[in-house]
């Protein structure tokens, strides 16, 4: 328990010995679960912690108030490293109102399992707390569709969840007591928000005119000293991720090949971009690291794929790309295959279906060849780099 002011205290927890997040993120500082207790004539909680937390978080909220007082949760989002303890927390809090995003209540329904009394807000709602007001801005998508943020205005504290948040833990708590932790922030940053950095502005936008003292985020310290720096980093790597993904002229070329087919195949798709001013990304998967690969994918127009067929199938780094592309970041994004092949040829097929899966815009129809790519497939791959560039334009 960590008094914030007057009539708030953080009453989260720390996991220091976290080592990956998400399965998707290393987190070599740890993390924390924040949550938060607000002290007024009707008492709120916001957010809880990670529900392996459950008996030490209890503990705190015991220590500072009966839970059978409690008038408010709000779940500013329901991912479960937020609202994992929500559903013991409402065995202790009967009487409790749960307030949420139409999208949270609906999560939340499915993961408490029982009824529950809840209210749905939306942006600019007030919540009167009899000697405080909270008022609920709008910050859809950050990270998942249910995010809002929750401000309390008497105090001046604005409750982001995961925005502005870092997986850095410290039980100093304080952004001015803690040691600089710009690497965890940015790198929590780059993983969880950035693809969504067209809702972080949106949402930075909202927050712009609120006269703030602090944010409290979801993870690591309080921003009471460096909430606008914070702010403004995340402005600035936002902003620079939508500039560089708006160029609509660069293209990822990546191959797998056994014995160099669709290796010379990949240089011929890439020879016909070239020709059309495009510029190309031409890599081999086979070593490369699953980062290096995200990040020629964030920063593709259009994405091509090579492969031979190898035991009816395509290849494990093929699969890793796929792991790769992320729908809601890359959807649209124009795509095809290509690959050699001996005698029964999936390899493409089950690429093109894969891409499609993944809400890419399979645009040309894939091309193949039986082992060496002749004279004449040759032509057909420069070809399809041009028809490629040119599906390019249209999107653009
Ligand atoms: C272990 C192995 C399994 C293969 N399985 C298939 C297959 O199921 N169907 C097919 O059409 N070709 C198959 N092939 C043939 C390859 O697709 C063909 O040799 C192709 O030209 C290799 O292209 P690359 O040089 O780009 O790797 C196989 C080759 C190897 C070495
Ligand atoms: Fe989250
Ligand atoms: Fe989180």
């Amino acid at each position: 328990m960590l008094k914030i002011n007057k009539d708030i205290s953080w009453i989260g927890v720390l996991d220091p010995e976290l080592v990956t997040f998400d399965i998707v993120m290393e987190t070599k500082y740890g993390t924390t679960y924040n949550s938060y207790f607000i002290d007024a004539g009707k008492k709120a909680v916001i957010d809880t912690v990670k529900e392996t937390f459950w008996p030490e978080y209890k503990e705190k909220l015991l220590s500072l108030v009966n839970p059978q007082d409690l008038e408010y949760i709000i779940c500013n989002h329901t991912e479960p490293d937020h609202s994992g303890s929500l559903k013991h927390l409402l065995e202790l809090a009967p009487h409790a109102t749960v307030v949420g995003s139409g999208q949270a209540l609906t999560y939340l329904g499915e993961m408490v399992g029982k009824p529950f009394k809840s209210q749905r807000v939306k942006h600019g709602d007030l919540i009167d707390l009899g000697t405080k007001t909270l008022r609920i801005i709008g910050a859809p998508n950050l990270h998942w569709p249910d995010s809002i943020y929750t401000y309390a205005e008497e105090d001046g504290l604005l409750f982001t969840c995961d925005s502005f948040g870092a997986h850095f833990a410290d039980e100093k708590m304080m952004d001015d007591l803690v040691e600089n932790y710009n690497e965890a922030f940015d790198y929590y940053f780059d993983v969880i928000l950035k693809p969504y950095s067209k809702f972080m502005l949106k949402a930075i936008e909202k927050i712009k005119e609120l006269p703030i003292q602090m944010i409290c985020p979801g993870h690591g310290p309080i921003l009471r000293s460096t909430w606008k720096e914070k702010v403004e980093r995340s402005a600035q790597i936002a902003s620079g991720y939508l500039e560089e993904t708006l160029n609509h002229n660069r293209v990822l070329v990546a191959y797998i090949s056994a014995y160099g087919y669709t290796k010379q195949m990949a240089v011929q798709v890439a020879t016909g971009l070239k020709k059309c001013g495009v510029e190309v990304d031409l890599v081999d998967m086979e070593t490369m690291f699953l980062g290096d690969l995200e990040e020629l994918v964030v920063k593709a127009d259009g994405i091509l794929i090579g492969s031979p067929t190898i035991n009816q199938n395509t290849l494990l780094p093929v699969y890793k790309l796929f792991s790769v592309i992320n729908p809601i970041r890359d959807k649209g994004k124009p795509a095809a295959a290509f690959g050699s092949f001996g005698w029964s040829g999936e390899a493409v097929k089950l690429i093109e279906d894969h891409l499609r899966n993944l809400k890419l815009n399979v645009v040309l129809e894939g091309q193949t060849a039986r082992f060496y790519p002749n004279r004449e497939e040759s032509q057909k791959l420069i070809q399809m780099g041009e028809k490629f560039a040119e599906s390019l334009k249209e999107k653009a």
